[in-house]
């Protein structure tokens, strides 16, 4: 009945102007302790949990996610240098069951592109995708999405060859690699995130349970971790990336916040959304001034769920509240146990300022 409420507030919410449609493509939430339904566990994850779905599926004009496409990836998915056609674009990958897909290709091949980096023909997968966060998943989890995969009817795209630079990653070009910082232990393969190195709940917090099943969802199978986590500083400071480029992120810092994301990596297609003139900044989630110290837990669950501030403003995310946003469809559990881990996360000193770069998404 509480989960019924849910939904009520969300169709509620959407006839409020927040912006937040059913979602036909995400399936009733399902806690991997709910008596393992693989397929539905699956649908939960990629859909909403792990956000997958927001780079795989493509958008229709109107900014809203074209779901007769579920999962078939997307052309041009990034393009970090719009003034060349011939240079800057990465496509996501067509997921779903068609020969063009991932239909004949096994279990393993799977998992090891989502939690290892190896594409499933081999070459190394560009750190766009964020296999070094999924690399922590449990192996039950990542049964899940195998299942639901071989359930996402087939759609028929061979995905548009990556360009430069993103094609000599792929084919681990180290020279090219050592510049972005990508170097792993093998040229352009991303080290996974430590999981010793992702904070555990302050000593303080009150429901230990929940913050620590909070910090697997935003940081294993969920990718809170990458968007709210600083970037390493260029090195050497004259190297040529452009600052928009991936690099790994600073684990000294985790949850810090700072990482720049132009509208379009945030799914903020324009139009429909406003062009955004500089990047968009992430905010500090920590119990720090420059973070989230004094917000409430209810104020972290608005800013998640509905893309709210402290002040009732929209935050700018393609993430939190937007049309597309997946965790509109969070499970309430998982709402509360994230919210939890956030109020709990050690301060980290990081002023990132407090306003996107540019007018509210609509
Ligand atoms: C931030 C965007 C983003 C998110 C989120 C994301 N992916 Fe990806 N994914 C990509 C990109 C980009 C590629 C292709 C990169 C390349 O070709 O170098 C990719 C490639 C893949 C591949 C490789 C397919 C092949 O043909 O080898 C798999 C499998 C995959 N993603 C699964 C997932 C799963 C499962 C999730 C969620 C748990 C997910 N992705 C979330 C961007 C994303
Ligand atoms: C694709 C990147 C991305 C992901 C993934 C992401 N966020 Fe965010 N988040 C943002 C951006 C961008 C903003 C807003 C920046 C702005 O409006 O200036 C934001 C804002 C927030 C805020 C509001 C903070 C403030 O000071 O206004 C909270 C809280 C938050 N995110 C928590 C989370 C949690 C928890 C998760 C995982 C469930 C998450 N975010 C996943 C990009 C992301």
């Amino acid at each position: 009945m509480k989960h019924a409420q849910w939904v009520v507030a969300l169709i509620i919410g959407a006839g409020c102007g927040d912006n937040l449609p059913p979602k036909p493509d995400a399936g009733p939430p399902v806690r991997p302790d709910a008596g393992v339904n693989l397929v539905a566990r699956g649908r939960y994850i990629m859909n909403t949990l792990g956000a997958c779905t927001f780079c795989h599926t493509p958008l229709n004009p109107d900014g809203t996610r074209d779901n007769t496409k579920l999962l078939a990836g997307v052309d041009c998915f990034v393009d970090i240098d719009p003034t060349d056609p011939n240079v800057g674009c990465i496509a996501t990958r067509n997921l779903t069951n068609h020969e063009t897909g991932l239909k004949n290709k096994t279990d393993q091949q799977i998992k090891d592109a989502f939690t290892k980096g190896t594409r499933t023909d081999g070459k190394i997968l560009a750190p766009v995708m964020p296999y070094w966060v999924f690399h922590n998943m449990t192996a039950q989890d990542q049964d899940a999405i195998v299942a639901y995969l071989r359930t996402v009817p087939g759609v028929d795209h061979q995905v548009a060859a990556n360009q430069p630079p993103w094609s000599l990653i792929n084919d681990g070009n180290a020279g090219v690699c050592s510049m972005f910082g990508t170097q792993g232990t093998t040229p352009c393969l991303a080290d996974g995130i430590m999981e010793s190195s992702i904070p555990m709940p302050g000593a303080g917090t009150a429901d230990m349970a929940s913050a620590l099943r909070g910090r697997y969802l935003s940081s294993m199978v969920g990718l809170c971790i990458d968007c709210h986590t600083p970037e390493l500083p260029h090195v050497p400071p004259t190297n040529p990336i452009p600052p928009f480029f991936p690099r790994p992120i600073d684990m000294g810092k985790p949850y810090g916040g700072g990482r720049a994301f132009f509208s379009q990596d945030l799914g903020l297609p324009v139009p429909p959304y406003p062009a955004f003139p500089t990047p968009i900044i992430t905010r500090n989630l920590t119990q720090h001034a420059t973070g989230l110290m004094g917000w409430t837990t209810s104020q972290i669950r608005n800013a998640i769920a509905f893309g709210k501030d402290r002040d009732g403003n929209a935050v700018c995310a393609g993430t939190h509240g937007s049309l597309i946003s997946p965790y509109a469809a969070l499970d309430e559990q998982d709402l509360t146990d994230i919210v939890n881990y956030i109020a709990s996360l050690p301060p980290v000193d990081n002023n990132t300022g407090t306003d996107c770069a540019g007018p509210p998404v609509p």
